[in-house]
């Protein structure tokens, strides 16, 4: 690289990303506080630089992206990127970088650890002994259910809800039934699942586990409307973003026993306040948001990430990108910051 480009890094992503990136050339800038950037910091500094390295706390808005409308790339540490205006950064000719797959194992696990442990209302007892409650043995007390033989209803079945899918399969000869706007072949054949409509996914399902994007048509979808319809022995999972449940009505459809427990990966609004009333429920398991949080993941998820930036500026090609079409090729050129140093 002739003169080195500029890449801020908007918060302490494993080491081994950044070493990559210092390795090819790249002048960083390291965001050290724990805190996110306030917006106006997060445009102060991008200002700067030619790159950003980013994640779900970023807010990249219209109007930073007016605002940075120079920058040459955005990869962001992570596989959904809800937090970005995709359809402005395409429109200015800006690719988006993300890090799919890695975290799919993580985060499946959550999942699945989070249904077992609402079946078994495990945060529940364990909360019990801190408290210094756990008293005698009583044979009716405190008593979840199996999931041998169940029904597993995945809401979004891709890379990470078939993984949720295998593991309910095999630990249980779970059938698994979902709902995708198109039926997904693979998972049929490997899965032996079946595509259902929405209104079947709810009143069919012992579980619930969702997994899709949040996007305009899944914001809010799972509500009281819909929690009506579902079992009232269902336990609803959602390991993908707390936007897509409506937290007032899941409150009320576990207090009315519409259904019988949540676990929930993934709040609305994050972070959840600590009197928030699921957290006092028998029935509600609640993580804060920690679905890639293994060492494996999060390392392969800063690889990754790095790895978008190096391609970019090598190739004008991103390993992994969000929207493709900034890429084609435009005579000879392939992106944006070509056209402009060619
Ligand atoms: C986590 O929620 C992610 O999108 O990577």
């Amino acid at each position: 690289m002739e003169t080195p480009k500029k890449v801020l890094v908007s918060r302490q992503f494993p080491e081994i990303g950044i070493s990559l990136l210092e390795q090819a050339g790249f002048e960083l800038t390291l965001w050290s506080k724990d805190r996110p950037m306030h917006p106006s910091e997060l445009i102060d500094f991008a200002l700067k630089h030619q790159a950003l390295l980013c994640t779900l706390s970023e807010r990249i808005t219209k109007e930073f992206l007016k605002r940075c409308r120079h920058l040459e790339i955005i990869s962001q540490f992570a596989v959904g990127y809800d937090n970005i205006d995709v359809a402005e950064a395409t429109r200015l000719k800006i690719p988006i970088g993300f890090t799919p797959d890695v975290m799919s194992e993580a985060t499946a696990d959550i999942a699945f650890g989070l249904m077992i442990a609402t079946a078994r209302k495990m945060f529940f007892l364990h909360k019990t002994i801190l408290k210094g409650e756990w008293g005698y043995f009583k044979p009716r007390a405190n008593l979840g259910m199996e999931l041998r033989g169940k029904t597993l209803g995945v809401f979004g079945l891709g890379r990470i809800g078939m993984k949720m899918a295998r593991r309910c399969k095999d630990a249980y000869g779970m059938a698994v039934i979902y709902h995708n706007r198109q039926p997904n072949p693979a998972a049929e054949k490997f899965l032996n699942a079946s595509w259902v409509s929405f209104e079947e996914l709810l009143t069919r399902s012992d579980v619930v586990s969702v997994h899709s994007v949040l996007s305009p048509e899944t914001c809010g979808l799972f509500n009281g409307e819909t929690f009506q319809r579902m079992k009232p022995t269902a336990i609803f999972i959602n390991t993908a973003r707390g936007a897509i449940h409506n937290e007032p009505d899941l409150i009320e459809a576990l207090s009315s026993q519409q259904i019988w427990g949540a676990g929930l990966d993934v709040t609305n609004p994050e972070p959840m306040a600590k009197d928030n009333p699921l957290l006092s429920m028998e029935n509600v398991c609640v993580l804060p948001h920690v679905g890639s949080g293994t060492m494996e993941a999060r390392n392969d998820m800063s690889r990754l990430a790095a790895e978008n930036i190096i391609e970019f500026y090598k190739t004008g090609n991103l390993p992994h990108v969000v929207n493709p079409s900034v890429l084609e090729k435009e005579g000879q050129t392939k992106c944006r910051h070509q056209i402009f140093e060619g």
